[in-house]
């Protein structure tokens, strides 16, 4: 069984998709460990995007990850990290798949509509930076 962290970014939950989106991952076989919903301080925006410190993007996607609460998660499965990314889809808009949740729903490659960790050592980082309880 692998966890991996996923969060619903603030245009997700502005358009009312997070019961939607937690749908497929739900319907795909990965269980819920732990979920909140939170505005994000540029603090932990920043720690948890660090490794896009230096990218000409960071300040537009600090900012928006900080416009509104965000629905943070962390799912388990067999796969789970793999899986969850082949379910979001690619990250820019152009090439992220229909059927897939960026696909089907993402306006920008900005505003793509969910985060999940990329390797089990960023989803190990990620679920302690968000749920340190867990
Ligand atoms: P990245 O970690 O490369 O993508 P993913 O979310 O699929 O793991 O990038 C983090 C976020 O940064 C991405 O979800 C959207 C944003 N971003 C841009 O705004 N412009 C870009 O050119 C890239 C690569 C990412
Ligand atoms: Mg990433």
């Amino acid at each position: 069984m692998e966890r991996t962290f996923v969060m619903i970014k603030p245009d997700g939950v502005k358009r009312g998709l997070v019961g939607t989106i937690l749908q497929r991952y739900e319907q795909k076989g990965l269980t819920l460990v732990a979920a909140k919903l939170l505005t994000v301080s540029r603090q932990l925006a920043e720690e948890h995007y660090r490794e896009h410190s230096s990218k000409p993007f960071f300040r537009e996607l600090v900012d928006y990850i900080t416009s509104g609460p965000v629905f943070a998660m962390v799912l388990e499965g067999e796969n789970a990290i793999k899986l969850v990314r082949l379910l979001n889809g690619a990250t820019k808009v152009e090439e992220a798949l229909p059927g897939t949740i960026r696909g089907d729903f993402a306006t920008s490659t900005t505003h793509n509509l969910v985060h999940a960790s990329d390797s089990p050592e960023n989803a190990r980082r990620e679920i302690n930076l968000w749920f340190p309880e867990l």
